[in-house]
């Protein structure tokens, strides 16, 4: 019974890390295309608060709640999916500290990259999301 209420708060916390992930490399698109400097720094609140208010506690209740069921279900660590998946969610890690780095040369370089490399990178987060979810409810192998 315990293990379902762990569950749900996982799911919980995936789906707002998700939405966190999606939305943030989102406005660096328009961060990295903007020009005016009003508007850049209504941006940069808008990011701060996006990844430290709300995607970065996702990230950590997510996590925790994760090797949770992984503790109380160490079986888990045998199944093909589960290694799948889990390599999955080291990319999104990789991607969120990235964000991270981005959101802080955004600041003083706002063009430090070109906006459709934010369009690309806004891709992986999605590519491995659907590879997680397939992994942990089809169950392919
Ligand atoms: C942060 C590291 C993560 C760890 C350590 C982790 C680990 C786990 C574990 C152990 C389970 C229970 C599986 C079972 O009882 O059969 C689970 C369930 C689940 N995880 Fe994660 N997970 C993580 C991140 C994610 C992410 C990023 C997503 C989605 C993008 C996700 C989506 C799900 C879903 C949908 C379930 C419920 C599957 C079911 O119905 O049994 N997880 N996770």
């Amino acid at each position: 019974m315990l293990y379902l209420w762990i569950k749900a708060l996982h799911v919980l916390a995936v789906i707002s890390w998700m939405a966190g992930m999606l939305y943030l490399v989102r406005l660096y698109v328009n961060h990295a295309m903007e020009t005016e400097s009003v508007v850049m720094e209504r941006f940069q609140g808008m990011e701060r608060r996006l990844l430290n208010a709300i995607t970065t506690p996702a990230m950590v209740v997510a996590a925790l709640t994760g090797l949770g069921m992984l503790l109380m279900n160490p079986g888990l660590f045998m199944l093909a999916w589960m290694q799948v998946k889990l390599a999955m969610v080291v990319g999104m890690l990789a991607m969120h500290g990235l964000a991270i780095g981005w959101r802080k040369k955004l600041i003083d370089t706002p063009h430090f990259k070109p906006h459709t490399f934010f369009r690309y990178m806004n891709e992986i987060p999605t590519l491995l999301m659907i590879v997680i979810v397939v992994m942990v409810i089809v169950r392919p192998f």
